[in-house]
């Protein structure tokens, strides 16, 4: 057997190495579930950033009431895990699909997104063959342009013809507002998400008025759930991401609060030139694709290009004394595209490693 790593400094584990600094994490997921608790929403945080049990029992004892995740085979992790309110917030088709959504409302009280009735039909016909019901919300388009009913009569009457059939239960509508996360302008960007949001509960006020039931109006990720949070209307945030924070959402979404908690240890290789230097942490470890990752402690070192296995930085003058075999750190640029490479978290309390988690749901995509 191998002798456990439990209590080894930082600096002393092999590279590259996914890594959590908990007071951090735990820090943000208290921020997250504090600020929902003053906006009166719950919390149902997105797992996509971290697909581990683990994290999803920590964020709901901070108070969150669930998870949201993407995919059943998540969900049946999550489960696993000990998590029973879940959303999968993505269309599930297929009959062995299907057939999974059911047996796992024996062992979870799940929630699936729809946008048709060819999705929720077979599902009210397979939960009615093994004598359970599954949770529906029907998934709006909101702007985004990825799936969702018109808003408007389409949902009207997907909602109704949801509420005749047997085997599920209509839980309400959830829309997610994607497309505004990024834009820059903080006035516009607030009017913008209100004018999405007032869409969704639109759709709400539409249900109820016409005697269904509507009791969930779920939206948010972390680029928008400031601002959505205090929206008249919405029950439910899906903002996960935050608990790890990057630089996507501080660069690019301006997002206030939250700090770094996922890094990469990577080790210096070569050093070509005296302002060249290579790690051993290329795009197999670390996904630049939606936001490049920062150097910790080397503010003039920046990274240059990522190719499959060698992550190249440029040195100012105060990073030149980086010598090969020099640990480095560097802050995940995107969690979600990042926590997908690895089979471990490795969660640092200070510099002493305290605990490793296996990433559960790594790989698990149907
Ligand atoms: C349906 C849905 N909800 C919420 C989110 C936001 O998640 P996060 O807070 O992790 O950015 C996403 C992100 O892709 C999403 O697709």
């Amino acid at each position: 057997m191998p002798q456990s790593l439990i209590g080894a400094r930082k600096s002393d584990l092999d590279t590259p190495v996914l890594c959590i600094d908990l007071d951090k994490m735990e820090s943000n997921i208290e921020q997250m579930a504090e600020f929902c608790r003053e906006k009166k929403v719950q919390w149902r945080p997105h797992e996509k950033c971290h697909k581990t049990p683990a994290i999803a029992l920590r964020e709901l004892a901070a108070g969150s009431i669930g998870v949201t995740c993407a995919k059943v085979s998540e969900a049946e992790v999550m489960a696993a895990g000990g998590v029973r309110d879940i959303l999968i917030a993505n269309m599930i088709v297929g009959e062995r699909k299907v057939e999974r959504v059911a047996s796992l409302c024996r062992w979870a009280d799940p929630i699936v997104a729809c946008d048709h009735f060819a999705q929720v039909e077979p599902l009210g016909a397979m939960c009615r063959r093994q004598g359970v019901t599954a949770r529906v919300l029907i998934e709006v388009n909101i702007g985004l342009d990825r799936v969702g009913t018109r808003p408007g009569t389409d949902t009207l009457h997907l909602a109704q013809a949801i509420d005749r059939l047997q085997g599920v239960k209509l839980a309400g509508v959830m829309g997610y507002e994607g497309h505004l996360l990024t834009l820059p302008e903080p006035v516009e960007k607030r009017r913008q998400i209100e004018e999405s949001i007032a869409t969704l509960v639109g759709c709400r006020d539409l249900l109820l008025k016409s005697g269904l039931p509507c009791d969930i109006v779920s939206a948010g990720g972390t680029g928008s759930y400031q601002i959505t949070a205090t929206l008249p209307g919405v029950t439910e945030l899906q903002a996960g991401g935050g608990i790890f924070m990057d630089p996507f959402y501080r660069h690019k979404c301006h997002v206030e609060g939250l700090d770094y908690a996922l890094t990469v240890l990577a080790t210096v290789v070569s050093r070509p030139t005296l302002e060249r230097a290579v790690l051993d942490s290329g795009r197999k470890t670390l996904n630049p694709d939606v936001a490049m990752p920062l150097v910790v402690g080397h503010p003039d070192a920046e990274i240059k290009r990522l190719s499959a296995e060698h992550c190249e930085l440029s040195l100012g003058p105060n990073s030149q004394d980086l010598k090969i075999g020099d640990k480095v750190e560097l802050v995940v640029g995107y969690g979600d595209f990042t926590t997908v490479l690895h089979d471990e978290f490795h969660g640092f309390r200070g510099d002493r490693l305290e605990v490793v988690w296996p990433i559960l749901g790594r790989g698990k995509l149907q």
